[in-house]
């Protein structure tokens, strides 16, 4: 048995949700460049669940669930207020919310497939909430309760800021919810399928996948681009920047992804929406400091940026804090893994591989008073 490290170009399991095949991203067959143009989250989250685009009673039917199920139960509201606020971050809140919401879903640990749709409904709606009520009570701010007229994107963005955002910020966020939705077999969710398998249950699986997002390989890496680019500070000091950094053998943050080979076709996307919004918010720096970077780094290296690199610029040019990128991540990646996990119970068997065993070979014990 020879181990392939990392799981590298291993297969292992069958989906009809989204795949990556020559570089071309798609859900469900629908080209995310197509869809990045012209549906809105809601929609896509319907055709990841569903396998089809929905008609427009099925899309009222599914925007209405949302804004029906987006509060959070009191106690969960209520615990954020015993967590050593200053210390955590968003991402450790979410994972713990979570968890927490699964205790007070009197269906949590019920499998029967309409029974897990309708907590796939309540974790995706309360998966904003979640991340925008911590954002406010760390602040000692009061929590804002969504509001059921709106939409997805614009219900969020309203809850972490307690104003209305306006049509930009709107169609900027639901495109990034759009880009991050779902993306074949990554670490997350495999991390989330495999604890499905084990037929543990959906809160279980969303928090398995939350903890593998949060590190800085995976979704992690968005908020260590932005801090890479407030370091570097203007864009003439982005070259030497990455030159040092690479002399290190230190990683760039938001560049090289495991399948991808010319490029990550979200990220053009994201730095279109980059430019765009730094120049309406009269910071054009973040935007420039990026394109040095990405130069520069190409320039030593054969690795395009993935989509966490523009990203960072984007959500910092609507006005987020920067430990709150994962987060945002993790609010569009939840309809993903549930697709997953909804696909993992429908043709279920425990994912359960080898491991090549390099240890010391055969030894006899000896007592503890003799070694
Ligand atoms: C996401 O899998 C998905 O689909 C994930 C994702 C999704 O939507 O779910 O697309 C989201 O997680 C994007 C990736 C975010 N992570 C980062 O931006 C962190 C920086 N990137 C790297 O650490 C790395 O490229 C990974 C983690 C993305 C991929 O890792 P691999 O496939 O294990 O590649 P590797 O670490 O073995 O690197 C291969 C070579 C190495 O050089 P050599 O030792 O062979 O000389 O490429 C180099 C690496 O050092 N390399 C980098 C680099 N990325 C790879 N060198 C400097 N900076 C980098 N960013």
């Amino acid at each position: 048995m020879t181990a392939a490290r990392g799981l590298e170009g291993i297969v292992a399991t069958t989906s009809s949700i989204s795949s990556i095949i020559d570089d071309t991203l798609t859900y469900v067959g629908y080209d995310i460049d197509d869809l990045t143009e012209n549906a809105t989250f809601e929609e896509v989250i319907y055709l990841l669940w569903h396998l089809e685009l929905p008609n427009k009673a099925q899309l009222q039917e599914l925007k209405q669930q949302l804004a029906d199920n987006m509060e959070l139960p009191q106690e969960v509201i209520e615990s954020f207020k015993t967590y050593p606020i200053d210390k955590v971050h968003p991402m450790a809140a979410l994972r713990t919310a979570v968890s927490a919401l699964g205790l007070y879903d009197d269906e949590a640990d019920l499998m029967d497939k309409e029974a897990n749709y309708r907590k796939a409904i309540r974790l995706q709606a309360k998966m904003p909430a979640i991340v925008a009520t911590f954002a406010r009570v760390r602040k000692g701010l009061e929590p804002v309760a969504p509001r059921k007229d709106l939409g997805f994107a614009e219900n969020f963005l309203y809850m972490l800021k307690g104003e209305m955002p306006d049509q930009i910020e709107i169609e900027a966020m639901d495109k990034a919810l759009v880009l991050h939705a779902d993306h074949e077999l990554n670490a997350s969710t495999f991390t989330a399928r495999v604890c499905v398998a084990t037929l543990s249950d959906v809160y279980s699986g969303v928090t398995a996948a939350i903890g593998a997002l949060k590190g800085p390989l995976h979704g992690g890496a968005n908020e260590q681009v932005m801090k890479m680019l407030t370091e570097i500070g203007t864009a003439d000091k982005a070259e030497e920047y990455v030159l040092e950094k690479l002399n290190n053998k230190e990683k760039i943050m938001g560049f090289g992804h495991r399948v991808y080979r010319q490029g990550d076709p979200r990220a053009k996307h994201l730095r279109e929406m980059s430019k765009r919004l730094t120049e309406i918010t009269g910071e054009p720096e973040w935007y420039d400091i990026s394109v040095k970077v990405e130069e520069a780094f190409t320039s030593q290296k054969p690795l395009p940026p993935n989509v966490d690199f523009y990203s960072a610029s984007v959500y910092h040019s609507l006005g987020i804090d920067h430990d709150l990128f994962t987060p945002i991540f993790a609010v569009s990646r939840v309809s993903g893994w549930l697709a997953h996990i909804l696909e993992q119970y429908e043709n279920n068997r425990l994912i359960r591989p080898r491991a090549e065993y390099t240890g010391p070979g055969k030894r006899n014990y000896v007592p503890v008073d003799e070694r």
